[in-house]
């Protein structure tokens, strides 16, 4: 039987990991790689990394501008509200824990997938938008409750409550260490979360939104972004960078350490970026506060920095690269007090804030995602 030939209907093929194919468009975030500048709705959240919180850039990626003093209170007590965990998910937990090491990204991806069911998430284009905004809203807010929560069980220790009186951060810290933190700590973290609360259409980004285009509930987009930032290439990076610092050790080692990782074909972590030539800004935030907080590593971490971007240039002239978010976050976050092995999930408790605001833009203005590949393989006889 004669076959129909779909070669002719393909458009001209797409570079490699779509690099610089504008694929949606959004109003959420944008990164300007060649300035080395981002922002979130058109406001830079360098400006504010320092002073204010978390909840202040989550408003802002999706209201649109950051809260006034009303506004910021009422929108703090709906995030406090939504870390009550359902009675389901909280039974569930102890056996969330037992299936990996406290800490896991992996572990956190399940839960988060657990959450969307256990809170009722149905395709959204089945039910109501304000129901859709509400489960997802849910579904972040009870992050932050679920990373700690299985990194504690996971240690044989009990889940400690969110108290009613801090911000996320604040109740992130005193839900892992079981105790509130000093306000310096809180302010650190608040610090890292803003900075990393969206990215504009990063890998993560870009596969929730793939996820929910088909309808799927928001707990599967949620997941699946999860699911993406755990990758090496992607957020798994930022807790490799301490252990890549340790294994340096001295200042004296750092160019031959980093020589022998790139001759044998190996990645840098926390340099790089796919679409930054120019200094990462959130660097630059993070750089500055962890000389405040934790002079050695962060002295021993710019020779590091320094070493590692002319190695990086002088190999591959193609194009500039530089540090990124990953080099100097754990060390912010470990002052803040959040231990090595939650870094990753910490991430996602941050982006969060981004993935949600990017969810809505997409349900408000879908088109499932369903590309085409040019078939490379054996014809049929
Ligand atoms: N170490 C060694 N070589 C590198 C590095 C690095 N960190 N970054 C780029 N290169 C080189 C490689 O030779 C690579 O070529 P290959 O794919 O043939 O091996 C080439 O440059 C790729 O260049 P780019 O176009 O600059 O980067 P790309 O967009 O492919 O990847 C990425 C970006 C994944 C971030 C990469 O730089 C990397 O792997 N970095 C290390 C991991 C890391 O720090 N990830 C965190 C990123 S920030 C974030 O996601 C939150």
């Amino acid at each position: 039987m004669p076959r129909v030939l779909t070669e002719g209907a393909l458009r001209p093929e797409a570079p490699r990991g779509l690099e610089g194919v504008p694929v949606a468009r959004t109003a959420v975030s944008d990164v300007h790689g060649l300035e080395g500048f981002y922002h979130y709705r058109g406001v830079d959240p360098t400006t504010f990394a320092r002073s204010g919180t978390f909840e202040d850039a989550w408003y802002l990626l999706h209201k649109g501008e950051l809260p006034g003093e009303a506004d910021r209170v009422a929108f703090a007590d709906r995030i406090r509200r939504a870390m009550h965990m359902p009675p389901v998910l909280r039974d569930a937990l102890p056996a969330l824990a037992s299936l990996g090491p406290p800490g896991s990204m992996d572990v956190l991806r399940t839960a988060v997938s657990a959450a969307g069911v256990a809170l009722g998430c149905r395709p959204w284009t089945e039910q109501d938008r304000a129901m859709t905004e509400e489960q997802m809203l849910n579904v972040a807010a009870l992050t932050a409750v679920l990373a700690a929560a299985l990194y504690r069980l996971a240690r044989g220790e009990q889940r400690v409550e969110p108290s009613p009186d801090l911000g996320v951060a604040a109740n992130y810290l005193l839900m892992i260490n079981g105790h509130a933190p000093d306000p310096m700590r809180a302010a650190a973290l608040d610090t890292y979360l803003v900075l990393a609360a969206d990215h504009g259409f990063c890998n993560s980004t870009f596969a929730e939104r793939v996820i929910v285009s088909s309808g799927a509930d928001v707990g599967a987009a949620l997941s699946g972004a999860v699911g993406s930032l755990s990758g090496p290439l992607h957020g798994g990076a930022i807790d490799r960078v301490p252990t890549m610092l340790e294994a340096i050790g001295d200042v004296s080692r750092v160019e031959q350490w980093l020589r022998d990782r790139l001759d044998r074909g190996e990645r840098l972590m926390g340099f790089g970026h796919a679409v930054y030539q120019a200094p990462d800004p959130r660097t630059t935030v993070l750089r500055a506060l962890a000389k405040e907080v934790d002079s050695e590593r962060a002295a021993l971490a710019e020779v590091v920095e320094k070493t590692g971007v002319r190695l990086l240039n002088e190999r591959k002239a193609d194009k500039h690269r530089e540090a990124n978010i990953e080099l100097y976050a754990g060390m912010v976050v470990e002052y803040a007090g959040v231990p090595e092995e939650l870094f990753g999930c910490t991430f996602a408790v941050a982006r969060m804030a981004g993935w949600t605001a990017n969810l809505l833009e997409q349900i408000d203005d879908n088109r499932i995602f369903r590309p085409a590949a040019r078939y490379v393989g054996r014809e049929p006889a």
